[in-house]
Formats: structure tokens, C-alpha cells, sequence
């Protein structure tokens, strides 16, 4: 038997016992006549003892013991004079009669202690080294936790889950597709499925009301710290429902992971936020309520004062940041640099500061008298100690920058406390997004989403203008999951497809399979999916999807690990009848 017992397991009421352990060795510290060993597995550590006055050739063998070796050892459970408070274990240790080296280790390329000296990329390469590490491991038991417990609240609401197919017919659905070759059939592809949107539509015309499935989606997208090119989504699907049955079952999930996962109860509904609102208001769909700080439009009342940078201005929008009237003046030319960098993109800051005197004080104070600044502040609802950040321009990219603005201020003043959690629901998404380039509308979710009913005469007279019967849940600021109620009716499909620009032939050789479906009683229909790994990372607290991922892609969409994705010898590509073209590198 390798082990009697695991290494987080013995207290004090073991002492005098006989014990087997198996794990591998944390540290080994010589002290005189003493070699203690730190042995770890998966659940704690338990310090072994070896006397060299005793037993020196059973101590001198423990001095070799490398870092990682893995050790089984038999021994007696005594109690420490020495205890250790802060270990589970530290009251007792093990005085070592034998024991075993099971494997060798070579020295890791980097400690494996939870503030660890590797860096990422590091650490990616020896994932599995990574792995034995205490944050990790907590949260992949986190990221189980949360899944058993999904299950548990979905089969007790009668949901179903469902597997579908991984390889599937390649869609324009949003992001581009993961291509596979079929090898019988040449030249032609199968593509790794965005999501299963159209499987589960085609569940609930099967007459599956109510299907779940925790599954891996695939996006060739461009990466950030919350998108990965294959991810996990718990995707869920219903029939016979509307709007708020769907959000009342998920907000059902969601209070049911909050009290099973993390022990917080929510007893009030979630706010229900229209897209508009979260736009004007935060300049984000999904915007961060766990402090205020709101988007103000100043438009009306700013202008006219011969400040061209106002007056030429679509939008004039202010946040009244609390408490930071005494920035220093390198603190503001700070800010307006961080506000100029390309990701945020704003061409400058303005600021007022309501000094704490009641005098205020701002960068524009050659075309603005202290009485006009004063009304700025009371109509932005700043008070004596604030300071009121301003930008102007066309009013998209200005709420935008307000918006990172905004987030970073509550950063600065630490309102954005990883512990507090604020959710709610965005609601009535448009429908359809134009697009400039292409001079055409896109689905905004995705082309089987319901308009609202009440704004269906308008698909033909101003389709920018159609609200869809859309939703997402967001936490803190992450956009955890999306859906919405279905289009159920072939004519009304074939019409959204017409507003998105496909001809009939398009349509049907792409949806056609469901267009078909829909002729044979499709019920009326609803979902949602939520992205599994974000869900993870929020509960974690961690701002990096990685963390909760096992085995996770770096930021140019390659493992590092197994040196993934790799060139194919000929003889496979000639298999696939595949040719590969060199891409051209551009001489610098
Ligand atoms: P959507 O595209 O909004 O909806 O995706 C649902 C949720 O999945 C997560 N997510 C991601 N997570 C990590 N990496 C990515 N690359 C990534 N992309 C998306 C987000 C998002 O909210 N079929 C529809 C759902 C429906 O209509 O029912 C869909 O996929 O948290």
C-alpha cells in the first residue's frame, strides 16, 4: 500500500500511530543532528523527521532527497515541541523508521511555492510542474466545485445534458472558424463549432425543452486576458418560454453558485439594465456597478463660450471622481497621458477641481469664469474635495474613453473590491450593427435573435433602430454570459437573413438545415450561455482566464507546452490533398 494516510490529513489525536505517506518532497532543512522533510501531495503537508543520532544511515539517505523527488515513507505520528500554527499540520510530525525514493526529480526550473520565481511563459512550459502549485490547484477545484454544482441546480430543473458535435459545418456566426480537413473527403472541411447555437435550437425542435451542456467553443479571435481560442461555455437552451423565464432560471443559477460556491446570499432580483442606459450612463454594455461614478452628459450646458474643443464637439460627458480634488498637478498630466494612450484613445482631459474652500479651479480657466464652473458641478453632482474629469468628441468613442476612465479611477480609489459582487442583467440589445466598411448590418448576438416584437414594423424602415429580445449577465464589469429568445418562425428568419444581406441561395446553403427544421413545428425558444472559465476567474479572483484553465494557450494562440500548433510533414498534408503556401515575410 503506498499510503495509509494523505499529507493534509494527521492532527495530534494520530500521535503514537503508524503511518504510511506518499507525496513528493517540498523542502529538506538540516539542522545538527536533525534532517526534517517537507512532504506535499495534493491535500497539505506533513513534515517527516530524521534523526542521525538514531538511525545515521536512515538520515544520511535523507539528506540526498532532492526538491519534487517522490518519497514514500513509513514512520510514527508524534507530537511536535516545536508546533507550527500556521500549517493544518504543524502540531505533529513523522519520526521516519523507512522510506522509499519512488521517483527522482531534476531540479525544477522554478520553485514551486505559491509566490513562485518563474515567469509566465515559464511556467506555461512546465504547466504540469505549475500545476502542484497551491493557487493553481485551488482553483481547478474551484472550476470543479463550480461544475458539480451547475449540474446539481440544472437536473433539479429538469434540464438535460446533451452532447453535440464537435465537428460541424462551418458558419459565419461572429469570429472566424477553427477549419478541420476531411481526409475522405477532399477538399472539404468541417469547422470546430463557435458554440453550439444552432444544435441547441435544433434540440428544442426536437422537443428537448430544457438542454444543458458544459462545453468547449473554439474562436480564431484576437486574445486578451478574458478571451482564449478554445473556452468553455455552460450553454443552455429552452422551449415554451419568454424573456423572464429564461433570466428567472439563470438568476436562479447564478444565486445558487453565489450561496454554494462562495457562501454569499442574494436575496433582492438582479437590476435589469436596458443597453441604452449602460451605454449613457457608463458608456458600456457592461458596465462595473459596484461603485457610481456615472457618465454625465454635459453637452448642453458647457458650450458657447468660445472653447473650440467644446463647442465643435458631437459630446461633451464628465465623471466627478470623489475625493481626488487635491490631485497634484504631475498627477493630472499623468492621467491625461493615461487617457491619451491608443487603447484608450481620447485626445485630452479636461479637469475642475472643487477645492475643499469651496473655490474651484480648472484647466480651461481662460475661457470659463468660476460661476460657470460651479454650475458644472452641481449639475454633475460634484461636491467641495471632488475633481471633474472631461471629455469631448464624437460621442461613441468619448463614452468609450470615459468609460476606461471611469474604470481606472475606481481602480485608483480602490472601489473595485475583488470580494464585492454586483450583478445584473443588460437588456434590449439592438438588434443590428452597422458596419462601415462593408456597408452592411451584422447581428449584433447572432442572426437567430428575436427582434423585439414591438419593434417589428421597423426592420423594414430603420433596421438600426430594432431593439432584440437579447440579454446578457454581467458581474463586476465581465460580460459572463449572453442569449436570447429565438426566432421560431421560418418567414421571420428568412426575413432577418434578407436584413443581413444574404440572398435566398445564401441563406439556404448555409442555415438551410435549420430553415427545414423550422417548417416542422418549432416551438417558441430561448437560451443562454455563460462563459464557464470567466465565471471561474471572477469567483477566483483572478483577472486572467488562464489562471483557471488547466492546460491554457499563451496570447498568440499556441501551447507552449507541447509547441502546438506545429507544421505537418508533406505526407500527411498530401493525405489531406492540402498544399501549404509559405506566408510572404515582409523585409523590415
Ligand atoms: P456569446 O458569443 O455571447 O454567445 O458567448 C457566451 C459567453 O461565452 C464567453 N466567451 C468567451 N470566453 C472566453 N474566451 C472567449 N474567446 C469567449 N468568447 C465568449 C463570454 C460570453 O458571454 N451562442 C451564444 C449564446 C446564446 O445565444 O445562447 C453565444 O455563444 O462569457
Amino acid at each position: 500500500m503506498y499510503r495509509t494516510h494523505i499529507c493534509g490529513e494527521l492532527r495530534q489525536v494520530n500521535v503514537n500511530m503508524d503511518v504510511t505517506l506518499s507525496g513528493w518532497v517540498q523542502r529538506v532543512r538540516n539542522l545538527g543532528g536533525m534532517t526534517f522533510v517537507d512532504l506535499r501531495d495534493r491535500y497539505g503537508i506533513t513534515q517527516l523527521v530524521f534523526n542521525m543520532e538514531t538511525d545515521p544511515a536512515l538520515g544520511e539517505n535523507a539528506r540526498k532527497l532532492g526538491r519534487e523527488f517522490v518519497v514514500q515513507a513509513v514512520g510514527t505520528v508524534a507530537e511536535r515541541s516545536n508546533k507550527n500554527p500556521r500549517m493544518p499540520t504543524g502540531d505533529i510530525e513523522i519520526i521516519v523508521k523507512s522510506f522509499n525514493i519512488l521517483n527522482s526529480s531534476e531540479l525544477p526550473p522554478f520553485t514551486i511555492e505559491d509566490e513562485t520565481d518563474g515567469g509566465e511563459e515559464l511556467r506555461m512550459k512546465y504547466r504540469y510542474l505549475d500545476l502542484r502549485r497551491n493557487p493553481n490547484r485551488n482553483n481547478l477545484e474551484l472550476r470543479h466545485r463550480m461544475a458539480q454544482e451547475i449540474r446539481k441546480y440544472l437536473d433539479s430543473q429538469s434540464f438535460i445534458e446533451i452532447e453535440t458535435p464537435v465537428m460541424i459545418k462551418s458558419t459565419p456566426e461572429g469570429a472566424r472558424d477553427f477549419i478541420v480537413p476531411s481526409r475522405m473527403n477532399p477538399g472539404e472541411f468541417y469547422a470546430l463549432p463557435q458554440s453550439p447555437q444552432l444544435f441547441k435550437q435544433l434540440l428544442m425542435v426536437a422537443g428537448y425543452d430544457r438542454y444543458f451542456q458544459i462545453v468547449r467553443c473554439f474562436r480564431d479571435e484576437d486574445l486578451r486576458a478574458d478571451r482564449q481560442p478554445e473556452f468553455t461555455q455552460i450553454d443552455c437552451e429552452m422551449a415554451f418560454v419568454e424573456r423572464d423565464d429564461v433570466l428567472d432560471t439563470f438568476e436562479g443559477l447564478t444565486k445558487h453558485l453565489f450561496m454554494f460556491v462562495l457562501g454569499k446570499e442574494f436575496k433582492e432580483p438582479f437590476l435589469k439594465m436596458p443597453y441604452a442606459e449602460a451605454m449613457e450612463n457608463y458608456g458600456s454594455d457592461k458596465p462595473d456597478l459596484r461603485f457610481g461614478m456615472k457618465i454625465r452628459d454635459m453637452s448642453s450646458f458647457v458650450k458657447g463660450k468660445n472653447f473650440m474643443v467644446f463647442d465643435n464637439a458631437e459630446y461633451i460627458g464628465g465623471i466627478c471622481a470623489p475625493s481626488c480634488a487635491i490631485y497634484s498637478r504631475k498627477e493630472l498630466d499623468e492621467l491625461t497621458e493615461w487617457v491619451k494612450r491608443p487603447q484608450i484613445g481620447a485626445k485630452g482631459l479636461i479637469y475642475v477641481r472643487y477645492n475643499p474652500d469651496n473655490t474651484l479651479r480648472s484647466s480651461v480657466d481662460k475661457f470659463y469664469q468660476e460661476s460657470d464652473l460651479r454650475l458644472w458641478a452641481e449639475k454633475s453632482g460634484a461636491k467641495p474635495g471632488d475633481l471633474l474629469l472631461l471629455m469631448a468628441g464624437e460621442k461613441t468613442k468619448t463614452l468609450k474613453a470615459l468609460s476606461e476612465l471611469r474604470l481606472e479611477m475606481g481602480s485608483r480609489l480602490g472601489l473595485r473590491n475583488k470580494d464585492e459582487f454586483v450583478p445584473l442583467w443588460v437588456v434590449d440589445f439592438p438588434l443590428l450593427e452597422w458596419n462601415e466598411e462593408s456597408k452592411r448590418f451584422f447581428a449584433m448576438h447572432h442572426p437567430f435573435t428575436s427582434p423585439n416584437m414591438d419593434d417589428i414594423a421597423l426592420l423594414d424602415t430603420d433596421p438600426g433602430n430594432v431593439r432584440a429580445n437579447a440579454y446578457d449577465l454581467v458581474i463586476n464589469g465581465i460580460e459572463i454570459g449572453g442569449g436570447s429568445i429565438r426566432i421560431h418562425n421560418h418567414d421571420l428568419q428568412r426575413k432577418m437573413f434578407q436584413v443581413l444581406g444574404f440572398t435566398e441561395e445564401q441563406a439556404h446553403e448555409q442555415f438551410g438545415f435549420l430553415m427545414n427544421a423550422f417548417k416542422y413545428g418549432a416551438p417558441p425558444h430561448g437560451g443562454v450561455a455563460f462563459g464557464f472559465d470567466r465565471w471561474t476567474a471572477l469567483f477566483a479572483g483572478t483577472d486572467s482566464i488562464r489562471d483557471v484553465i488547466a492546460f491554457p494557450k499563451n496570447n498568440s494562440g499556441r501551447d507552449v507546452m507541447n509547441d502546438s500548433p506545429s507544421v505537418l510533414p508533406d505526407e500527411q498534408l498530401k493525405e489531406l490533398f492540402i498544399k501549404v503556401i509559405k506566408p510572404v515575410v515582409e523585409s523590415s
